[in-house]
């Protein structure tokens, strides 16, 4: 089942629900905010055309970061309106919702190529995300991306994150290389590219596991804001970054992207949650 749902301000955002899973996805940046218990959403998020939303799996395109001034920071998708495609209700247990931007205006004049960004959720037991970028004009295109989701979780403290040992990050702390001994734990301000990455990450939190499985991506980005950068965020509260761990499955930094003209590249995700027995 799943409802159009508008708040009082003209807001719009999908409400799905099937056997195993109840989401919500906003139409402004295909954003998905609530998917069962796995995504944080800061209690003060605005919900408002223009402003991203602060949780859940804002999408980072057509850059990662700032690298360019003419574009924001991490992209324009998030705050552009996508097109509901649609969603098909597959069984009890999978629903799919498709979306789509297309270039517009307003894109064009930040960034002058002819696309369409195809996002296709699968919300079952796992939640999967397919991110395909269409190069539909005549230029090639370079992009960086990334599905940047925030993980809910009990404390910053009692996580761990296995996967990226014996990697190499760009640390935008330090503007260092560093190499990743053991497995991450945080108790400080971390944010890190990581390049490299072939294997499944696996967020530990207590007895829950959180797997993300990627196609297509070769880095990802490790961040929370710990205390002074948190007092500094728009729309999270001071005790926020106790709360949520930032693990974004990228094409950055490295490993962009060129897609040629009439070319395709598609970036996929699959996060799956189980608790140890
Ligand atoms: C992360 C970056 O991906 O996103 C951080 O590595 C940044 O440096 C964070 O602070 C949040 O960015 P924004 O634009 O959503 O406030």
């Amino acid at each position: 089942m799943y409802t159009l749902k508008r708040l009082k301000n003209g807001f719009k955002y999908i409400e799905i629900k099937n056997d195993v899973m109840q989401a919500k996805i906003a139409l402004q940046g295909a954003h998905i905010f609530e998917f069962n218990k796995l995504l944080w959403l800061s209690e003060i998020s605005k919900f408002q055309e223009g402003v991203a939303i602060r949780g859940g799996i804002p999408l980072c395109w057509p850059r990662f970061g700032s690298l360019d001034v003419k574009l924001p920071q991490h992209g324009f998708a998030r705050t552009q309106m996508f097109e509901l495609v649609k969603v098909e209700e597959i069984n009890n247990r999978l629903t799919t919702v498709h979306m789509l931007l297309k270039d517009n205006k307003e894109t064009r004049e930040i960034w002058d190529y002819t696309f369409e960004l195809h996002l296709v959720f699968n919300l079952g037991e796992s939640l999967s995300i397919s991110l395909r970028t269409d190069n539909t004009g005549t230029k090639d295109f370079m992009i960086t991306q990334a599905l940047h989701s925030y993980f809910s979780i009990s404390d910053i403290k009692n996580i761990s994150i296995e996967g990226l040992q014996n990697r190499y990050y760009h640390d935008a702390l330090s503007e260092k290389k560093v190499l990743q001994k053991g497995t991450i734990k945080i108790c400080q301000e971390v944010d890190r590219v990581y390049e490299g990455v072939d294997k499944d990450i696996v967020l530990q939190d207590g007895q829950r596991k959180v797997h993300l499985r990627t196609k297509n991506s070769a880095s990802a980005i490790v961040w929370n804001p710990w205390i002074e950068k948190t007092k500094k965020m728009s729309a999270m509260k001071r005790d926020a970054y106790k709360k949520f761990v930032c693990i974004e499955s990228a094409n950055a930094f490295d490993d962009f992207k060129t897609i040629q003209a009439g070319d395709s590249y598609i970036l996929k995700l699959e996060i799956q949650e189980s608790e140890n027995g």
